[in-house]
């Protein structure tokens, strides 16, 4: 899924990701319908170009040195890695954390469908307030969505804290935008696209730094640098759906921006709202993504044995929240005052 971040040099780090759901800046539309977009898009671009997500999922198993017990996806979205995850790693449990609750109920309705919701639980927080209490885990999983919060440093530092000695840490973005049409579309001036991408690249649509570094600061090793590539021929009807929504989105975005036949080329291609038209031009669908594996080191005590928790040391299971349910972690006023034991109460269970 495309992230649309703003990077702010000036004050050294991030601002909070323009596309984030709470904001009101996608032309003006309504938070929920916002939400709702965002959603759909999440949703085909998982359908679409999933096929990485085995890929991925894959890789990680090839990095994990047992089967992990426990799964963290920070930013879960609708779930499309925390799904990917729970099949592939099929006795994990899958702790899906995000602010949105419209997004995580998307998440446990698609985890029903697939017989998955027994080992899912969904926790509803804002990671800018503070890191919520989701128990002891060995492998967490962030998808385009640490360049959305506002510290990504203190981030890593509360996920470094809260992984197992040994565990693994995946960060995963989108590296170049997802591409649909031909070089020439039969309207107007070729290389539409190229000027789209280069128009959204100097919105700083998408932009995330290399993680490398960041992680690194946070104490990880860095494990692996893997790009993965996606490409899909013939296009699917979903490509269709997809392409519209995406095109859509750019030409909201890019209004006033891009030069005035541009603009009315897009137009055409996004007339009567259908994704047919879009289909009947040679629709391809190219997209990458670079993740990054990273590790907790064990602790250097000569004669250590490494440390794995336990059932027992679950913050959730232990303080009776039900499996299924949605756990509202409730933040802490400021950082550092998180304290387990008045931050969690059990929410609608499904
Ligand atoms: C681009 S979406 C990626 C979703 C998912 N990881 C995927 O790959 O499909 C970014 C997600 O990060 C979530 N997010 C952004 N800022 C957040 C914050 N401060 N706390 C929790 N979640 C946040 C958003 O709600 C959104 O679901």
């Amino acid at each position: 899924m495309l992230a649309l971040k703003v990077f702010s040099p000036q004050r050294g780090g991030m601002t909070q990701h323009a596309s984030h759901p709470r904001r009101h800046d996608l032309g003006g539309v309504r938070a929920q319908d916002d939400e709702a977009g965002l959603a759909d898009m999440l949703d085909l671009d998982a359908e679409v170009l999933g096929s990485y997500l085995d890929e991925v999922t894959e890789w990680i198993g090839q990095h994990v040195p047992d089967v992990p017990r426990t799964v963290v996806d920070v930013g879960a979205g609708t779930g499309t890695g925390s799904l990917a995850l729970a099949r592939r790693f099929s006795t994990a449990e899958v702790v899906a954390i995000d602010t949105s609750a419209l997004l995580l109920d998307r998440l446990r309705a698609a985890a029903r469908e697939q017989g998955l919701a027994e080992r899912l639980r969904v926790v509803q927080a804002d990671l800018d307030v503070a890191w919520p209490e989701v128990g002891a885990f060995d492998v967490a999983w962030a998808a385009s969505s640490l360049h959305h919060v506002a510290d990504p440093d203190r981030v890593l530092g509360d996920i470094h804290a809260a992984l197992d000695p040994g565990g693994l840490l995946v960060v995963v973005e989108v590296d170049v935008f997802p591409r649909f049409l031909p070089h020439d579309v039969g309207l107007g001036r070729p290389g539409l696209e190229a000027r789209c991408h280069e128009a959204l690249a100097q919105a700083n649509w998408n932009s995330h730094p290399d993680w490398q570094p960041h992680l690194a600061r946070a104490g990880f090793d860095i494990a692996e640098q893997h790009t993965f590539s996606i490409e899909v021929s013939p296009a699917s009807p979903s490509a269709g759906r997809y392409a519209h929504a995406f095109l859509h989105r750019v030409r909201a975005a890019l209004d006033g921006v891009l030069a005035a036949d541009d603009l009315t080329t897009l137009d055409h291609l996004l007339a009567d709202d259908s994704s047919d038209a879009l289909l009947r031009r040679d629709l391809m669908v190219r997209g990458s993504r670079t993740a990054w594996a990273a590790r907790r080191p064990e602790p250097a005590v000569a004669g250590s044995l490494p440390l794995h928790h336990d059932a027992s040391s679950r913050g959730a299971d232990a303080l009776g929240v039900h499996p299924q349910g949605t756990v509202v972690w409730q933040q802490p006023t400021s950082p550092g005052q998180a304290r387990p034991q008045d931050g969690l109460e059990e929410g609608r269970s499904s």
